[in-house]
């Protein structure tokens, strides 16, 4: 068996909206050991709302951490090896607990919930102009339900137990890994109530300019700031693991998961952007020192500060709300396929949609357009449509969004990408890919190490603890191997096709007036 040459090892913690995972990675080589992986349940308990449940999220956590140590050994690795861990999550979900019991008082809010679309709506009309980007110059983002401050709003005007514990200054608020730095440096007996920058600005609440929660929006949603987690760097020491297998490894890198895909994408330049392909898809782009404010439906988010005395770098941010979950539809709410791997070959199968075209606005519509009324549609149906074709059609519109998305950053940025680089669980579908190059008529590139999320956190984990992962020299970074996917069908038959995706957008806004 092989011998590995092993540097000082870093993991990371990956929070998705769809599993969980834990990964060990060699700081010397960045290739990753050994991890595990488990599902994470979602519930809808009304028309739009999507739920789950705090404390699974929690085991799930402890789960992929044991397995994934007991493979470490099994591998004759040390566990002790382990340095540090980083923390990756999905941004914006929504939890308040009890700090005296340490108990969630309700569910997590996931961030594709569209509960609060009415009080959306109502904010929006009351801002002179009835404008949506009336906080962008402080936020970075429109008001919409996707942030955690109508989250957290509806969950204090609604769940009693929520107003107990704030009346009694007992509850705590937290993005998902506020929540797990929480518990696991220690809960109800001593755990550390902490956010970092990137998570911080998907709250609504957070000032991306001094980059603090920000009194006067606080003020403008009712919330009181001491149930607010301290917002620390995305590279830091916050605390140590206080149980399990990793008793007393420090949790020392925090970061929204899409921002440590940049990082673990190597995205450092101004200038460089990624895709990642999960329950959504979403398009950052690096614009350096400066927050870039968009004209084209884009948010402004802090990428990542690594380090207490580094300077903050921020982002352009298309968000996609519905990519991968359209697999997940198609195969737990239709039935017609058994796997994401069937979805590819029923797809394949065919080649085309025969101009079908689906537009999966099921929360809304995100990026450029922010339309919370938008709804799900399928169009261009005949007689002779099958399920291969509406497959086909849901890799499309994977795609076009992503498209709609690059237009918007072309745009705002006045230099157009000249390539994609891409990750996450979808690209392993190689019809997407070819799809994706074809539709935005430039090559879209995916790394072989398709992890790039949770490389993110552990590289910035390790960095407060003296590990560095990216000694990476730019010699080495060019050896990081990685697939081309180069366009292949002509511009003008691209062109017709988005054309005719954006009529379909069109069809499915202002669904319910
Ligand atoms: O903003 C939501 C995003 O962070 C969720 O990511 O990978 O779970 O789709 P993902």
């Amino acid at each position: 068996s092989h011998r590995i040459t092993l540097g000082p090892l870093v993991a990371a913690i990956d929070q998705g909206t769809s599993s969980t995972r834990f990964l060990v990675f060699n700081s010397k080589t960045a290739e990753l050991l050994s991890h595990h992986q488990v599902e994470i349940k979602q519930s809808f308990p009304k028309e739009g709302w999507v739920e789950e449940d705090p404390k699974e999220i929690l085991q799930s956590v402890y789960e992929c951490m044991e397995r994934t140590c007991e493979k470490l050994t099994l591998l004759n690795i040390d566990i002790s090896n382990i340095k540090a861990i980083g923390v990756t999550n999905q941004r914006e979900t929504t939890l308040v607990w009890d700090k005296e019991t340490g108990e969630p008082l309700y569910n997590a809010i996931v961030w594709l919930d569209l509960r609060t679309q009415s009080t959306v709506e109502r904010l929006i009309n009351k801002t002179p102009g009835r404008n949506k980007n009336h906080l962008k110059h402080k936020t970075g983002l429109p008001i919409s339900t996707y942030f955690s401050a109508v989250k957290l709003r509806w969950l204090m005007d609604n769940v009693e137990e929520v107003r107990d514990a704030v009346v009694s200054h007992r509850a705590m608020f937290g993005t998902v890994d506020s929540w797990l730095i929480w518990c696991l440096t220690g809960g109800k007996s001593g755990g550390v109530h902490c956010t970092d920058v990137t998570n911080a600005s998907r709250t609504m609440l957070f000032n991306i300019h001094t980059l603090d929660w920000d009194p006067e929006l606080c003020k403008y949603f009712g919330i009181p700031m001491e149930i607010l987690p301290r917002v620390r760097s995305s590279s830091e020491i916050y605390g140590l693991m206080k149980s399990g297998a990793l008793s007393g490894i420090p949790i020392s890198g925090c970061l929204g998961d899409q921002s440590a895909a940049l990082v673990g994408q190597m995205c450092f330049q101004d200038g460089q952007a990624k895709n990642t392909y999960g329950t959504g898809c979403f398009l950052l782009l690096n614009t350096g020192a400066k927050p870039v404010i968009s004209d084209h439906g884009l948010l402004t988010t802090v990428a990542y500060k690594l380090g207490r005395d580094k300077p903050a770098c921020y982002a352009l941010e298309g968000s996609v709300a519905i990519a991968g979950a359209v697999v997940r539809w198609l195969q737990d709410n239709l039935g017609i396929i058994g796997s994401s791997e069937e979805l590819e070959k029923l797809a394949a199968s065919v080649g085309t949609s025969y101009g079908c075209y689906f537009v999966p606005a099921f929360s809304g519509l995100y990026a450029p357009y922010w339309e919370p009324s938008a709804r799900g549609i399928i169009c261009g149906l005949t007689q002779f449509t099958n399920k291969s074709h509406l497959a086909f059609a849901a890799l499309e519109a994977v795609c076009f969004q992503t498209r709609e998305i690059l237009d918007s950053m072309n745009q705002d940025s006045g230099i157009p990408l000249t390539q994609l680089q891409v990750d996450g669980g979808m690209t392993s579908n190689r019809l997407l890919m070819q799809l994706q190059a074809d539709i935005l008529c430039i090559p879209v590139v995916k790394p072989s190490m398709p992890e790039t999320t949770a490389l993110g956190a552990a590289m910035a984990a390790g960095a407060a603890e003296g590990v560095s992962v990216w000694s990476l020299s730019p010699e080495d970074l060019s050896e990081v191997t990685s697939e081309k996917f180069e366009p292949q069908i002509n511009p003008e038959e691209s062109e017709l096709r988005y054309a005719r995706w954006k009529k379909a957008v069109q069809r499915s806004m202002n669904w319910e007036t």
